[in-house]
């Protein structure tokens, strides 16, 4: 059951999604269209500003960029986390750029004007020149922005009216508390600026339909071929090749178990050569130690006990190291492990044992967008690594890039060019394994008719959550 034969009511939206299987091109160039978005969408929502990590100690401080606003996030002391629009209250100079430390405080490179890391206003140069009514401490502190922490990150908001943070970014923020997502932390980190709608640059990593051409390494064991991979999909629900363990279940296929564990660790190796964070190298020589292990003939028996006890491999290796691990089979039970989870509107996680990869996607303009993506781990208390520096962006066809984002990236500036065909009016998507892509851009017509708050974070939280999913009412 799908609801793409169904009209979704008309929202007063240009180039409205009216079916959620049909997105209508403009949408990724239209300038009226990107600037609706600048001012309806961006400054409403929660937006992923910076990794804990970053700002492990009092004063560390980050520099957060959308469109044409820069924030300030700055950790005061071990458990507060504030925010700052980066702007001097003498005459508007930016107080910080990139990352840094202020323990004692903001100064501006102007007139020197300080602020503390509560805002406040702490030094101004010959008070006595400004009008008494310029210069009460309410007129000189810097304006604070909305910060609440979930997941290990800071998330900021422009909107001073906007729900909370937890219920907007629900059923997410649950999932990677199950995940521990608190104790990530960032191995690496690298980015992409690519001439591309930053919607587009999304939707890359929604669906796993495009692995069958565009990653083929990744066709996992027990799938035949591409006409295999989404075999039963209408009785069993969606998935994604990547969910190995879900898409074997009822397979009563014999196999040989021998071949299928190296496939198993092979197909491991594979994912981490490609994408590093995505299934650490860690995991890998721990799947490589369970070689052994005696598996069921059966391949939905064999993949159950194979994952079973690798994930109990896993926890009990990371246990012993004195390193924070989630419970794996909890996560199993909860059907929480999916290849990929999306936080609306720009934010990803894509966990796999005991780390994870992630995304951020960020607008530059119509057609151009900034692509995050980090590789994390978790350490033993006390010894982890100094987060990466912010990265200069690659371009998309950079050859450093590691193989699977590498593949990804070489199809989206050829999709935005695509889009521009004549006689191209909407993608056409399968609301069986594309559905997250209806589901998001209608969400984002909601905030552009600006319906009512509550109305949309309901939505939000049919939106964020696992990837390849169906097209589903959000309730507009
Ligand atoms: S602009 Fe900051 S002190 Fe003058
Ligand atoms: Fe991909």
């Amino acid at each position: 059951m799908t609801l793409t034969d169904k009209p979704r009511q008309a929202l007063s939206v240009p180039y409205a999604i009216e079916r959620l299987d049909r997105i209508p091109s403009k949408r990724y160039y239209d300038p009226d269209f990107y600037a609706m978005e600048c001012e309806l969408l961006w400054p409403h929502v929660w937006q992923m500003a910076c990794r804990l990590a970053e700002i492990p100690n009092p004063g560390d401080f980050v520099e957060y960029e959308i469109l044409d606003k820069s924030i300030i996030i700055v950790r005061t002391d071990p458990t507060t986390v504030r925010a700052f629009h980066n702007a001097c209250r003498h005459r508007g100079v930016q107080l910080v750029k990139d990352r840094g430390n202020a323990r004692s405080g903001f100064t501006c490179p102007f007139h020197g004007w300080c602020y503390g890391l509560d805002g406040a206003n702490t030094f101004l140069f010959q008070p006595d020149l400004f009008e008494e009514d310029n210069r009460q401490p309410a007129d000189v502190a810097l304006v604070p922005c909305r910060v609440e922490i979930a997941n290990g990150c800071a998330f900021i908001n422009l909107d001073d009216d906007a729900p909370g943070l937890r219920e907007s970014i629900e059923p997410f923020a649950a999932a990677f508390d199950a995940w521990k997502a608190e104790s990530l932390w960032p191995e690496w980190h690298l980015a992409c600026r690519m001439p591309v709608n930053w919607k587009l640059a999304m939707e890359a990593f929604m669906e796993g339909y495009h692995v069958m051409e565009t990653h083929p390494q990744l066709i996992p064991f027990g799938v035949a071929g591409s006409h295999d991979l989404y075999r039963d999909v209408k009785n069993t629900g969606a998935m994604s090749p990547f969910d190995v363990d879900r898409k074997s279940k009822g397979a009563n296929v014999e196999i040989d178990t021998r071949a299928f564990i190296d496939q198993q660790i092979e197909f491991m190796r594979t994912i981490n050569e490609g994408m590093a964070g995505e299934i650490h190298e860690k995991d890998v020589r721990i799947a490589e130690g369970l070689r052994d292990t005696e598996l069921p003939k059966d391949l939905a028996g064999a993949t159950e006990t194979w994952y079973r006890e690798l994930n109990t491999a896993v926890m009990s290796w990371n246990e012993r190291a004195g390193i924070d691990c989630p419970d794996l089979h909890m996560i199993n039970a909860r059907d929480l492990n999916r290849a990929v989870f999306y936080c609306f509107p720009n934010y990803f996680l894509l966990p796999t044992f005991s780390s994870s990869s992630s995304y951020r996607i960020r607008p530059l303009g119509p057609e151009e967008c900034l692509f995050e993506i980090w590789s994390l781990t978790r350490y033993r208390p006390g010894t982890e690594p100094s987060a990466p520096k912010t990265p200069v962006p690659m371009a998309p066809d950079d050859p450093r890039w590691p193989v699977i984002p590498g593949q990804d990236y070489s199809n989206l500036p050829k999709q935005q060019l695509g889009l521009h065909a004549k006689g191209f009016d909407f993608m056409r998507l399968s609301p069986y394994v594309e559905g997250l892509i209806g589901n998001y851009q209608r969400l984002i017509d909601g905030y552009l008719a600006g319906l009512d708050p509550d109305l949309l974070v309901q939505a939000a939280q049919r939106v964020s959550g696992p990837f390849e999913v169906e097209a589903v009412d959000i309730g507009f």
